[in-house]
Protein backbone atom coordinates (compact mmCIF):
# COMPACT_ATOMS: atom_id res chain seq x y z
CA UNK A 1 0.00 0.00 0.00
CA UNK A 2 1.06 3.55 -0.69
CA UNK A 3 -0.46 6.39 0.75
CA UNK A 4 -0.52 10.29 1.03
CA UNK A 5 -3.87 12.09 2.47
CA UNK A 6 -1.89 15.33 2.18
CA UNK A 7 -2.99 17.69 -0.81
CA UNK A 8 0.62 19.76 -1.42
CA UNK A 9 0.58 23.39 -2.75
CA UNK A 10 4.32 24.77 -3.33
CA UNK A 11 5.87 27.51 -4.93
CA UNK A 12 6.99 31.12 -4.15
CA UNK A 13 4.25 32.71 -2.89
CA UNK A 14 2.23 30.05 -2.32
CA UNK A 15 1.28 31.07 1.48
CA UNK A 16 -1.94 32.82 0.01
CA UNK A 17 -3.56 29.53 -0.90
CA UNK A 18 -5.07 29.86 2.71
CA UNK A 19 -7.30 31.85 1.15
CA UNK A 20 -8.59 29.77 -0.85
CA UNK A 21 -8.87 26.53 1.59
CA UNK A 22 -9.88 28.70 4.45
CA UNK A 23 -12.82 30.48 2.01
CA UNK A 24 -16.33 28.78 3.31
CA UNK A 25 -14.97 28.03 7.40
CA UNK A 26 -16.01 30.89 10.41
CA UNK A 27 -13.12 30.11 12.51
CA UNK A 28 -9.14 29.57 12.08
CA UNK A 29 -6.90 28.80 14.78
CA UNK A 30 -3.22 29.69 13.65
CA UNK A 31 -0.60 27.71 15.93
CA UNK A 32 2.91 29.26 14.96
CA UNK A 33 6.81 30.09 16.11
CA UNK A 34 7.85 32.78 16.98
CA UNK A 35 10.45 32.69 14.37
CA UNK A 36 7.82 32.88 11.79
CA UNK A 37 6.01 35.73 13.65
CA UNK A 38 9.33 37.48 13.73
CA UNK A 39 9.68 37.28 9.87
CA UNK A 40 6.07 38.39 9.25
CA UNK A 41 4.57 35.29 7.92
CA UNK A 42 1.88 35.27 10.32
CA UNK A 43 0.79 38.43 10.14
CA UNK A 44 0.81 37.30 6.05
CA UNK A 45 -1.00 34.24 6.56
CA UNK A 46 -3.98 36.08 9.15
CA UNK A 47 -4.40 38.43 6.45
CA UNK A 48 -5.42 35.90 4.19
CA UNK A 49 -7.53 34.18 6.24
CA UNK A 50 -8.95 37.48 6.99
CA UNK A 51 -9.62 38.26 3.23
CA UNK A 52 -11.18 34.67 3.26
CA UNK A 53 -14.01 36.35 5.62
CA UNK A 54 -13.05 34.14 8.77
CA UNK A 55 -12.16 34.88 11.72
CA UNK A 56 -8.73 34.32 13.12
CA UNK A 57 -7.48 33.46 16.11
CA UNK A 58 -3.59 32.86 16.97
CA UNK A 59 -0.95 30.93 19.36
CA UNK A 60 2.51 31.64 19.16
CA UNK A 61 5.32 30.39 21.06
CA UNK A 62 5.10 26.35 20.25
CA UNK A 63 9.11 25.44 21.97
CA UNK A 64 11.20 23.26 20.07
CA UNK A 65 10.82 20.10 22.12
CA UNK A 66 7.17 20.26 22.94
CA UNK A 67 5.52 18.42 25.35
CA UNK A 68 1.92 16.91 25.83
CA UNK A 69 1.48 19.14 28.96
CA UNK A 70 2.11 22.13 26.47
CA UNK A 71 -1.16 20.87 24.78
CA UNK A 72 -2.75 20.68 27.49
CA UNK A 73 -1.83 24.59 28.39
CA UNK A 74 -3.32 25.45 24.92
CA UNK A 75 -6.50 23.20 24.99
CA UNK A 76 -8.47 25.80 26.70
CA UNK A 77 -8.30 28.73 24.29
CA UNK A 78 -8.44 26.16 21.27
CA UNK A 79 -11.79 24.87 22.78
CA UNK A 80 -13.24 28.63 23.69
CA UNK A 81 -12.49 29.36 20.26
CA UNK A 82 -13.76 26.98 18.69
CA UNK A 83 -11.87 26.16 15.23
CA UNK A 84 -13.27 25.22 12.10
CA UNK A 85 -9.65 24.53 10.58
CA UNK A 86 -6.36 24.71 12.60
CA UNK A 87 -3.38 26.23 10.71
CA UNK A 88 0.30 25.03 12.03
CA UNK A 89 3.32 27.39 10.47
CA UNK A 90 6.38 26.73 11.79
CA UNK A 91 9.04 24.06 12.12
CA UNK A 92 7.76 19.75 13.10
CA UNK A 93 7.23 20.81 16.71
CA UNK A 94 4.62 23.17 15.63
CA UNK A 95 2.70 20.80 13.43
CA UNK A 96 2.94 18.02 15.98
CA UNK A 97 1.58 20.02 18.52
CA UNK A 98 -1.25 21.27 16.12
CA UNK A 99 -1.90 17.36 15.61
CA UNK A 100 -2.56 16.83 19.47
CA UNK A 101 -4.28 19.88 19.95
CA UNK A 102 -6.32 18.34 16.96
CA UNK A 103 -7.36 14.90 18.72
CA UNK A 104 -8.25 16.29 21.95
CA UNK A 105 -10.20 19.41 20.65
CA UNK A 106 -12.56 16.85 18.27
CA UNK A 107 -12.54 14.43 21.03
CA UNK A 108 -12.43 15.44 24.23
CA UNK A 109 -12.93 12.30 26.27
CA UNK A 110 -9.32 10.82 25.14
CA UNK A 111 -6.36 10.36 26.93
CA UNK A 112 -2.94 10.68 25.61
CA UNK A 113 -1.56 7.70 27.82
CA UNK A 114 -3.72 5.54 26.00
CA UNK A 115 -3.68 6.07 22.86
CA UNK A 116 0.33 6.83 22.03
CA UNK A 117 3.03 4.35 21.42
CA UNK A 118 5.21 4.03 23.85
CA UNK A 119 6.72 0.23 23.14
CA UNK A 120 6.53 -1.71 20.41
CA UNK A 121 5.14 -4.89 22.98
CA UNK A 122 2.28 -2.87 23.55
CA UNK A 123 -1.00 -1.60 21.25
CA UNK A 124 -2.19 1.37 22.34
CA UNK A 125 -5.74 2.70 21.74
CA UNK A 126 -6.64 3.66 17.99
CA UNK A 127 -7.17 7.20 17.40
CA UNK A 128 -10.41 7.84 16.83
CA UNK A 129 -11.79 9.74 13.77
CA UNK A 130 -11.46 13.41 13.71
CA UNK A 131 -12.99 16.10 11.69
CA UNK A 132 -11.31 19.51 11.97
CA UNK A 133 -9.21 20.02 9.02
CA UNK A 134 -5.89 20.66 9.58
CA UNK A 135 -3.11 22.94 7.25
CA UNK A 136 0.54 22.55 7.91
CA UNK A 137 3.15 25.26 6.53
CA UNK A 138 6.90 23.68 7.61
CA UNK A 139 9.14 27.03 7.76
CA UNK A 140 11.87 24.12 8.12
CA UNK A 141 13.20 21.41 5.78
CA UNK A 142 13.21 18.38 7.45
CA UNK A 143 10.69 16.84 10.03
CA UNK A 144 8.14 15.69 7.44
CA UNK A 145 5.40 16.38 9.92
CA UNK A 146 3.74 18.09 7.01
CA UNK A 147 2.75 14.84 5.31
CA UNK A 148 3.12 12.41 7.85
CA UNK A 149 0.44 10.51 10.29
CA UNK A 150 3.07 10.84 13.24
CA UNK A 151 3.31 13.37 16.71
CA UNK A 152 6.26 13.06 18.69
CA UNK A 153 5.28 14.67 22.18
CA UNK A 154 7.21 14.32 25.69
CA UNK A 155 5.84 13.76 28.75
CA UNK A 156 7.52 13.68 31.86
CA UNK A 157 10.61 14.11 29.40
CA UNK A 158 10.11 10.72 27.83
CA UNK A 159 9.16 10.98 24.56
CA UNK A 160 5.87 9.37 22.84
CA UNK A 161 4.57 9.04 19.45
CA UNK A 162 1.20 9.03 18.35
CA UNK A 163 0.00 7.79 14.89
CA UNK A 164 -2.78 7.66 13.34
CA UNK A 165 -3.92 8.81 9.45
CA UNK A 166 -6.14 10.66 11.01
CA UNK A 167 -3.88 13.19 12.25
CA UNK A 168 -2.12 14.04 8.63
CA UNK A 169 -2.66 17.20 7.69
CA UNK A 170 -5.01 17.37 5.00
CA UNK A 171 -3.15 20.17 3.21
CA UNK A 172 0.60 20.97 2.91
CA UNK A 173 1.98 24.78 1.97
CA UNK A 174 5.37 24.50 0.93
CA UNK A 175 6.61 27.79 0.49
CA UNK A 176 10.11 28.60 0.05
CA UNK A 177 10.17 31.97 1.45
CA UNK A 178 9.91 30.44 4.94
CA UNK A 179 12.87 28.03 5.09
CA UNK A 180 14.70 30.89 3.43
CA UNK A 181 15.40 32.19 7.03
CA UNK A 182 16.48 29.35 8.56
CA UNK A 183 20.07 29.59 10.46
CA UNK A 184 22.85 27.49 8.90
CA UNK A 185 22.97 24.99 12.30
CA UNK A 186 18.87 24.39 11.76
CA UNK A 187 19.56 23.83 8.16
CA UNK A 188 22.43 21.47 8.17
CA UNK A 189 20.23 19.47 11.03
CA UNK A 190 17.31 19.37 9.92
CA UNK A 191 18.73 18.50 6.01
CA UNK A 192 21.11 15.38 7.72
CA UNK A 193 17.32 14.31 9.07
CA UNK A 194 15.80 14.18 5.77
CA UNK A 195 19.11 11.88 4.35
CA UNK A 196 18.40 9.71 7.17
CA UNK A 197 14.30 9.45 6.55
CA UNK A 198 15.49 8.90 2.70
CA UNK A 199 17.75 6.29 3.83
CA UNK A 200 15.97 4.58 6.27
CA UNK A 201 12.73 4.21 4.31
CA UNK A 202 14.57 2.95 1.33
CA UNK A 203 16.15 -0.01 3.15
CA UNK A 204 12.73 -0.56 5.67
CA UNK A 205 11.01 -4.08 5.46
CA UNK A 206 7.98 -1.57 4.46
CA UNK A 207 9.52 -0.13 1.60
CA UNK A 208 7.68 -0.34 -1.81
CA UNK A 209 9.00 1.04 -4.91
CA UNK A 210 6.65 3.78 -4.54
CA UNK A 211 8.65 4.74 -1.19
CA UNK A 212 11.84 4.40 -2.64
CA UNK A 213 11.46 6.34 -5.26
CA UNK A 214 10.23 9.42 -3.16
CA UNK A 215 13.23 8.26 -0.89
CA UNK A 216 16.46 8.44 -3.75
CA UNK A 217 14.57 11.46 -4.78
CA UNK A 218 14.98 12.88 -1.30
CA UNK A 219 18.80 11.56 -0.95
CA UNK A 220 20.10 12.79 -4.08
CA UNK A 221 18.65 16.38 -3.31
CA UNK A 222 20.67 16.14 -0.23
CA UNK A 223 23.68 14.96 -1.26
CA UNK A 224 23.85 17.76 -4.42
CA UNK A 225 22.43 20.77 -2.45
CA UNK A 226 22.56 20.89 1.42
CA UNK A 227 25.85 22.26 1.19
CA UNK A 228 25.15 25.18 -0.33
CA UNK A 229 21.42 25.07 1.41
CA UNK A 230 23.30 25.61 4.64
CA UNK A 231 25.40 28.71 3.27
CA UNK A 232 21.44 30.03 2.35
CA UNK A 233 21.81 29.88 -1.33
CA UNK A 234 17.96 30.46 -2.08
CA UNK A 235 17.55 27.81 -5.04
CA UNK A 236 19.17 25.26 -2.80
CA UNK A 237 17.00 25.85 0.43
CA UNK A 238 14.01 25.93 -2.42
CA UNK A 239 15.12 22.05 -3.08
CA UNK A 240 15.37 21.04 0.03
CA UNK A 241 12.14 22.09 1.70
CA UNK A 242 10.63 19.82 -1.01
CA UNK A 243 13.18 16.83 -0.45
CA UNK A 244 12.16 17.44 3.18
CA UNK A 245 8.38 16.32 2.42
CA UNK A 246 9.86 13.78 -0.62
CA UNK A 247 11.62 11.80 2.24
CA UNK A 248 8.46 12.13 4.31
CA UNK A 249 5.97 11.29 1.91
CA UNK A 250 8.79 8.10 1.75
CA UNK A 251 8.99 7.61 5.89
CA UNK A 252 5.11 7.98 5.73
CA UNK A 253 5.05 5.17 4.01
CA UNK A 254 8.21 2.97 4.41
CA UNK A 255 8.65 3.78 7.92
CA UNK A 256 11.84 4.38 9.39
CA UNK A 257 14.37 2.13 11.69
CA UNK A 258 17.02 1.77 14.17
CA UNK A 259 18.50 5.07 14.11
CA UNK A 260 15.93 6.97 14.78
CA UNK A 261 14.69 4.50 17.61
CA UNK A 262 18.29 5.03 18.98
CA UNK A 263 18.02 8.90 18.86
CA UNK A 264 14.81 9.07 19.67
CA UNK A 265 16.15 7.86 22.99
CA UNK A 266 18.91 9.93 22.92
CA UNK A 267 16.87 12.74 22.40
CA UNK A 268 18.72 14.84 26.08
CA UNK A 269 21.90 15.21 24.50
CA UNK A 270 21.68 17.01 21.37
CA UNK A 271 19.19 18.15 18.34
CA UNK A 272 17.09 15.36 16.39
CA UNK A 273 18.85 16.17 13.26
CA UNK A 274 21.88 16.24 14.31
CA UNK A 275 21.71 13.28 16.66
CA UNK A 276 20.12 11.21 13.91
CA UNK A 277 24.00 12.39 11.39
CA UNK A 278 25.51 11.20 13.92
CA UNK A 279 23.93 7.84 14.60
CA UNK A 280 23.73 6.51 10.74
CA UNK A 281 26.92 5.82 9.63
CA UNK A 282 27.18 3.35 12.55
CA UNK A 283 23.33 1.96 12.03
CA UNK A 284 24.22 1.96 8.22
CA UNK A 285 27.35 -0.46 9.09
CA UNK A 286 25.29 -2.64 11.72
CA UNK A 287 22.71 -3.44 8.80
CA UNK A 288 25.10 -3.89 6.07
CA UNK A 289 26.72 -6.80 7.51
CA UNK A 290 23.43 -9.06 7.11
CA UNK A 291 23.29 -9.63 3.53
CA UNK A 292 19.93 -8.94 2.39
CA UNK A 293 20.18 -5.33 4.20
CA UNK A 294 23.63 -4.56 2.64
CA UNK A 295 21.53 -5.47 -1.21
CA UNK A 296 19.17 -2.61 0.19
CA UNK A 297 22.10 -0.25 0.61
CA UNK A 298 23.50 -0.64 -2.95
CA UNK A 299 20.53 -1.02 -4.68
CA UNK A 300 20.47 2.81 -3.17
CA UNK A 301 23.33 3.29 -3.73
CA UNK A 302 22.77 2.76 -7.77
CA UNK A 303 19.70 4.72 -7.39
CA UNK A 304 22.03 7.64 -6.49
CA UNK A 305 24.49 7.50 -9.36
CA UNK A 306 27.06 6.04 -7.11
CA UNK A 307 29.37 2.44 -7.18
CA UNK A 308 28.25 0.66 -4.31
CA UNK A 309 26.98 0.59 -0.72
CA UNK A 310 30.90 1.25 1.01
CA UNK A 311 30.77 4.48 -1.27
CA UNK A 312 27.03 5.62 -0.20
CA UNK A 313 28.89 4.83 3.56
CA UNK A 314 31.97 6.71 2.78
CA UNK A 315 29.82 10.18 0.97
CA UNK A 316 27.38 10.02 4.29
CA UNK A 317 30.66 10.21 6.38
CA UNK A 318 31.90 12.65 4.07
CA UNK A 319 28.77 14.85 4.31
CA UNK A 320 29.13 14.71 7.78
CA UNK A 321 32.45 16.05 7.94
CA UNK A 322 31.74 18.50 5.33
CA UNK A 323 29.06 19.86 7.66
CA UNK A 324 30.94 20.29 10.35
CA UNK A 325 28.76 17.41 12.35
CA UNK A 326 30.22 17.78 15.61
CA UNK A 327 31.52 13.61 17.37
CA UNK A 328 29.41 12.21 19.92
CA UNK A 329 31.95 12.76 22.49
CA UNK A 330 32.10 16.17 21.83
CA UNK A 331 28.53 16.96 23.15
CA UNK A 332 28.35 14.44 25.92
CA UNK A 333 30.59 13.77 28.53
CA UNK A 334 32.32 10.30 28.86
CA UNK A 335 30.35 9.04 32.56
CA UNK A 336 27.13 10.53 31.55
CA UNK A 337 26.70 8.83 28.50
CA UNK A 338 27.66 5.74 30.37
CA UNK A 339 25.44 6.24 32.82
CA UNK A 340 22.43 6.14 30.48
CA UNK A 341 24.12 3.32 27.98
CA UNK A 342 21.85 0.37 29.16
CA UNK A 343 18.64 2.64 29.71
CA UNK A 344 18.68 3.65 26.26
CA UNK A 345 20.10 0.48 24.62
CA UNK A 346 16.69 -1.04 26.69
CA UNK A 347 14.48 1.74 25.60
CA UNK A 348 15.33 1.83 21.76
CA UNK A 349 14.79 -1.83 21.77
CA UNK A 350 11.21 -1.48 22.92
CA UNK A 351 10.86 1.19 20.25
CA UNK A 352 8.46 0.21 17.43
CA UNK A 353 10.29 1.62 14.74
CA UNK A 354 12.62 -1.55 15.09
CA UNK A 355 10.06 -3.52 13.39
CA UNK A 356 11.03 -1.73 10.24
CA UNK A 357 14.73 -2.06 10.81
CA UNK A 358 16.32 -4.64 8.14
CA UNK A 359 17.90 -6.12 10.80
CA UNK A 360 16.46 -7.17 14.22
CA UNK A 361 19.19 -6.26 16.70
CA UNK A 362 19.20 -7.47 20.28
CA UNK A 363 19.45 -5.25 23.07
CA UNK A 364 23.44 -5.76 23.55
CA UNK A 365 23.80 -5.06 19.43
CA UNK A 366 22.13 -1.68 19.97
CA UNK A 367 24.42 -1.37 23.26
CA UNK A 368 27.49 -1.84 20.66
CA UNK A 369 26.26 0.96 18.21
CA UNK A 370 26.21 3.71 20.84
CA UNK A 371 29.68 2.82 22.11
CA UNK A 372 30.87 2.98 18.67
CA UNK A 373 29.34 5.86 17.75
CA UNK A 374 30.62 7.51 20.77
CA UNK A 375 34.28 6.46 20.50
CA UNK A 376 34.58 6.16 16.93
CA UNK A 377 32.62 9.10 15.75
FE1 LIG B 1 13.83 12.45 11.84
Amino acid sequence: MFRLKTRIFLGEGSLSRLRKIATGYDRVLILASKSVEREGFLEEAERYISEAGAEVESIVGVSAEPSYEYVEEILPRAREFEPELIVAVGGGSVIDVAKAVKVFYDSPGTVFEEIAFISRFQRPKPIPKLKTPLIAIPSTSGAGSEVSGASVLKMGGVKYNLVSPEIAPDFAILDPRLPLTMPPKIARNSGLDVLVHAIEAYVSRAASPFSDAMAVGAAKTVFEWLPESVKGNKEAREKMHYAATMAGIAFLNGRLGLCHAMSHKAAWIAPHGLLNAILNPHVMEFNMKEETARLRYRELAKGLGMKDEEELLARVRELNEKLGVPKLRELVDEETFMTKLDEMAKKAYRDGLLVFNPVEPTPEEIREVYLKAFYEG
